[in-house]
C-alpha cells in the first residue's frame, strides 16, 4: 500500500492547522513531523509543544522524523507529544539498538533513518527489528531541495534487501519528491511518500489529491 506523508515544514506556519487540516482531509495518510536541532543539522525547526498542539486537529499517523543527535533523550516526550512512528538517523545514534528498542518498548513504531551518502548495507544487523526505513533523497535539513539521482539506487537495493528476508519493511523516501518523480521511486521499491514543498506550495487539496491518484493508478 502507498502511503502520502505531507512534511508540514512546507506548510505556511501561520496557518499550520488549517493547512494540516486539508493534507488530511484531502485523504493523506501520515502527517510527516521534521524536528531539528541546529546540531546534527544546520537549521532548527520546532518540538514537542507545536507537535502536541497539532495532535488535537487530527488523528491521522504522526511520523516524526529525528534530525537530532542522541534522539534516544525525547522518545518518551515525543510519545507523549503524539508521535505514532518515530525515526531516528544512524548517524546521530551512537547506541542505535538501544534506541530503536526504547522507541519500540513505548509502543511506537521504529523507523531508521540513512543520509544520501549512508549505504544501505549499514542495516544489515537492525533491519529485522525496524517498522520502516527513512531513505533521504536530499542532505537533510531544508525542505524545497532537488532529489539525488543517486538514491534512487539505494531503494532497489533496500527492497531487494527485505524481500530477500521476506520482509515487508515499510520504505520511505523524503526529499524533492513530486508528482513527476514519484512513479519511478514507487517501482524501486519505496511505499511512504514525504512531501513538503510539493503539496503546500499552492493548492494543498489539489497537490494531496495529484499524489493519491498516482498511488490508485498502480
Ligand atoms: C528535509 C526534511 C524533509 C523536507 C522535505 O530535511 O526531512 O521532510 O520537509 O521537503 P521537500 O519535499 O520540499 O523536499
Ligand atoms: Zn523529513
Amino acid at each position: 500500500m502507498f502511503l502520502l506523508a505531507p512534511s508540514i515544514l512546507g506548510a505556511d506556519f501561520k496557518h499550520l492547522e488549517q493547512q494540516v487540516c486539508e493534507a488530511a482531509d484531502a485523504g493523506a495518510q501520515y502527517i510527516h513531523l521534521d524536528v531539528m536541532d541546529g546540531d546534527f543539522v544546520p537549521s532548527i525547526s520546532f518540538g514537542m509543544p507545536v507537535i502536541a498542539s497539532l495532535r488535537s486537529c487530527t488523528d491521522k499517523v504522526f511520523d516524526v522524523h529525528m534530525m537530532v543527535r542522541e534522539p534516544g533523550r525525547y522518545i518518551d516526550a515525543m510519545k507523549e507529544a503524539g508521535a505514532d512512528i518515530i525515526s531516528v538517523h544512524v548517524e546521530a545514534c551512537t547506541h542505535l539498538d538501544r534506541t530503536v528498542n526504547q522507541i519500540k518498548e513505548a509502543g511506537l513504531k521504529a523507523g531508521v533513518v540513512l543520509n544520501p551518502a549512508t549505504p544501505v548495507d549499514v542495516l544489515d544487523c537492525i533491519l529485522d527489528q525496524v517498522d520502516m526505513v527513512l531513505l533521504m533523497t536530499v542532505n537533510p535539513g531544508f525542505g524545497g531541495q532537488k532529489f539525488i539521482p543517486y538514491t534512487l539506487e539505494k531503494i532497489r537495493a533496500l527492497r531487494e534487501k527485505c524481500n530477500m528476508r521476506g520482509l515487508s519493511t515499510d520504505i520511505e523516501v523524503d526529499g524533492g519528491v513530486t508528482c513527476d518523480n514519484v512513479r519511478e521511486l514507487m517501482e524501486a521499491g519505496a511505499n511512504v511518500f514525504v512531501a513538503g514543498s510539493a503539496i503546500f506550495k499552492g493548492d494543498v487539496t489539489a497537490n494531496t489529491k495529484a499524489f493519491l491518484k498516482i498511488f490508485e493508478e498502480q
